[in-house]
């Protein structure tokens, strides 16, 4: 091949240089369906079988014809891809087309508004501003009742027709001078400075431990891995973390956590002090399937006791769907076989086709502010190419009688099936296999205790998973990454076109794998 000029490295050079030492620094120069093509010394293409797909976003293939024929034929149309500030039917028509499918999942009817932006963190990032929006809105009208009720409190006092209840000044620490109008001054002035800090409290969120919903100022705060997480906390509000399967834990962060406003209210002739809720949680922000945390699927209980619990505290429920969904799983949405239903949703990745970069964050009726549209917006989202792109992949996974939906589900079974038999012919080395349809794991054993000194060092420099992935990519010719904030986790999530042959392909690599870990061939692992 041809020497490339020299140019400086300046996108990227030390993620670059990490990549290199696992062996995983390679270019890609073409992509089709599941394959990827690299260039050998001689300059020929070399197949590589994807089964990290693009990171979750090519569920139909990369450069899907059809996808790819609709794009060239908006681009020869000369579709107006940015026009912001406009009307958009096609936006309209993917929220409807959006609806009618999350409504035949859920049973339900109620619409879900939709607002359209670049990425997935976008995405997290518009539902957590939208869930802000109506936090603060329902703690002004809440602040107001409250004012008015005090106000009247303090005049049913004034005018002769109301008495301060002695206990309420003891309740709140305060000691009465003068007459009762004085009191009611006293009570009034206090609760209302009470209130004032329990208002200016930053609102919490609740996630769950080894969630990841992106790497933006809010959406990082929500995603658990410490290491994207920490050196930012300082941008934006903070999520408390529960871990799977306790509904304990919830009880207790909410009553940790939970919040008052007081409000004086006459009963009897009397002003007494009654507490009202006051809403501290944002949202509830949860995967289906966690992906970047090792591929763990939510229980159903537990999804039953989050909705229920986020229901009892008026909490709404964030979906994110960005790596779950779009019929990965075999149903548009992972949540829905789940018996999960959101308040909000956010879909990304295969929402482009593998071309288009687009996200959309929906809203369930009850909780959606229209004043939202005027303060949130993008250059780039809801433009006419993306949109139609998106139309066009929603046309392809429900055609043929939603045979995409059903082709991901039993490709799904294919790959888990070979996955767990080469987990019974090792359950030395492979701990796990994990997942539903095309989002799969397999969760290798601890090796830090390995015979071999090159396995025990790469397990214990946490970098096990990506050696994994580059002995795959140089000796198997497969792709594969671990999951980022599980690293023993290696995760399968290839497109509806995965054949037997590519599922036997990433056996013979694994098998091999396998062997290797038992014997502790390390440098065979690590061989570049
Ligand atoms: N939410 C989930 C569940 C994700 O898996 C991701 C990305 C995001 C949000 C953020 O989306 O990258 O478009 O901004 N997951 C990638 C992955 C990084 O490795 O699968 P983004």
């Amino acid at each position: 091949a041809p020497e490339a000029p020299e140019v400086p490295e300046l996108a990227e050079p030390y993620l670059r240089e990490v990549l290199a030492g696992a062996g995983l620094a390679v270019e890609y120069v073409r992509a089709e369906g599941n394959t990827l093509y690299l260039l050998d010394d001689e300059g020929r293409e070399v197949p590589v079988t994807d089964f990290a797909g693009g990171y979750g976003s090519v569920l139909l293939g990369h450069n899907h014809p059809a996808v790819v024929a609709r794009a060239q034929e908006l681009l020869a149309q000369g579709t107006p891809v940015h026009a912001q500030f406009s009307r958009h039917p096609y936006a309209n028509r993917l929220a409807a087309e959006l609806n009618r499918i999350i409504h035949r999942e859920l049973g339900t009817e109620e619409p879900y508004f939709a607002i359209f932006g670049n990425s997935g963190a976008e995405a997290v990032e518009a539902a957590v501003k939208h869930a802000e929006l109506d936090r603060g809105m329902r703690i002004a009208a809440l602040a107001e009742e409250i004012a008015a009720q005090r106000e009247s409190a303090v005049a049913a006092v004034a005018s002769g027709t109301a008495t301060v209840d002695p206990a309420a000044l003891t309740r709140l620490g305060l000691t009465a001078t003068g007459d009762a109008s004085a009191a009611a001054h006293l009570l009034a002035a206090e609760t209302e400075r009470r209130n004032a800090v329990a208002v200016a409290r930053p609102p919490l969120f609740l996630a769950l431990e080894g969630g990841f919903h992106g790497k933006l100022a809010a959406s990082v705060q929500l995603t658990h891995n410490e290491g994207y997480r920490a050196p930012f906390r300082s941008l934006a509000a903070q999520a408390r973390f529960v871990p799977h399967d306790r509904p304990d834990v919830l009880k207790e962060v909410y009553a940790e956590e939970r919040g008052v406003l007081l409000a004086l209210t006459v009963a009897d002739g009397r002003v007494t002090v009654t507490e009202r809720e006051f809403p501290v949680f944002c949202a509830f922000v949860v995967e289906p399937i966690q992906g970047e945390g090792g591929i763990r699927v939510l229980s159903e209980e537990f999804a039953r006791e989050i909705q229920e619990f986020s229901a009892a505290i008026g909490c709404p429920v964030v979906v994110d769907e960005i790596q779950s969904g779009m019929g990965r799983t075999g149903t548009l949405l992972a949540s829905s076989a789940l018996g999960l239903r959101g308040d909000y949703y956010t879909l990304a990745k295969t929402l482009g086709g593998g071309i288009a970069k687009t996200s959309v964050m929906l809203v369930r009726q009850a909780y959606y502010r229209k004043e939202f549209e005027i303060v949130h917006s993008s250059t780039f989202a809801k433009d006419s190419f993306s949109c139609h792109i998106a139309l066009k992949v929603l046309e392809l996974l429900e055609a043929d009688d939603r045979l995409a939906y059903r082709r991901a589900a039993e490709r799904g079974d294919a790959l888990r099936a070979m996955l767990e038999s080469v987990r019974t012919d090792h359950p030395d080395v492979i701990e796990d296999v994990r997942g539903r349809g095309l989002m799969l794991g397999i969760e290798f054993r601890d090796q830090s205790a390995s015979t071999s000194p090159t396995v025990r060092a790469v397990a214990q420099g946490g970098l096990f998973g990506y050696v994994l992935a580059g002995h795959l990519l140089r000796a198997h010719r497969v792709r594969t990454f671990p999951t980022a904030s599980a690293l023993n986790t290696l995760r399968f999530e290839p497109s509806v076109g995965l054949s037997d042959a590519e599922i036997a392909q990433l056996e013979t690599g694994l098998r091999e794998v396998c062997a290797l870990l038992r014997d502790g061939r390390g440098d065979t692992l690590t061989a570049a």
